[in-house]
């Protein structure tokens, strides 16, 4: 079993060459999508080394096949040992010596095997504006609450439900006749956008966090 990683609180987390970012997903991956169409253009600084899914036969895994980057399935299974879950997902992870992982519709928390390791440099996002409508239905529970903006949230992986560290986040408003579907669909527009632009930050520039708050050093 590999030794966990310390947790840096600043980046990029490697100078040499473009960042390697595995990409975690259970679903569909739009997200993952675009961020392989943007590490393929140039200077991008990071490159998806590799996909994981909790799911099998995910389109996700047929997006990176296509693109030819390396997957592996770990599934959890019915009342399997989760803490044994997580210290096999760190070392699927591991195995491909990223700088940064993206949970990209990811529905899966991680425990404190992984963050161990990857706590710090791991980035989720979320199809709400955080912290309202956390959890696994955001664009639902927002058109429940009747709010008029909604949005996308990237952020830091902690230990809690989409409670870490805020990177960046983008709105949508949210129209009369919107329904579940057509909001989340209008939110993964903004929320592509915001996932590729802060993994480009995340591997290139210079960044700490201090009170919550990332701050861009150069
Ligand atoms: C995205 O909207 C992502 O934020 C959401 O799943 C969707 C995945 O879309 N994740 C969550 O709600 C996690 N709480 P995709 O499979 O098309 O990339």
């Amino acid at each position: 079993m590999p030794e966990p990683a310390p947790t840096p609180t600043t980046g990029p987390p490697s100078a040499d060459g473009p960042a390697r970012v595995v990409v975690l997903i259970s679903g569909t991956g739009t997200l993952l999508q675009a961020l392989l169409d943007a590490c393929a253009g140039p200077g991008f600084g990071a490159q998806v080394v590799a996909v994981g899914s909790d799911r099998p036969g995910v389109a996700g895994l047929a997006r990176a096949e296509a693109a030819g980057v390396p997957t592996f399935v770990h599934p959890l299974s019915p009342g399997a040992d989760r803490a044994a879950w997580d210290a096999g997902l760190r070392d699927r992870v591991a195995a491909h010596a990223p700088d940064l992982v993206v949970s990209a519709g990811f529905m899966k928390l991680v425990g404190p095997a992984f963050l161990a390791a990857f706590g710090g440099r791991t980035l989720n996002t979320h199809p709400a504006l955080l912290p309202a409508f956390p959890g696994m239905h955001g664009p639902r529970d927002a058109l429940a609450h009747g709010v008029k903006v909604a949005g996308a949230t990237v952020f830091l992986v902690d230990e809690g439900v989409d409670t870490g560290v805020i990177l960046d986040q983008a709105a949508v408003r949210v129209h009369d006749d919107d329904t579940v579907a057509s909001l989340h669909e209008r939110i993964k527009v903004v929320e592509r956008d915001l996932l590729v632009s802060t993994t480009h930050q995340l591997a290139t520039r210079t960044w700490q966090v201090v009170d919550r708050k990332v701050r861009w050093d150069s």
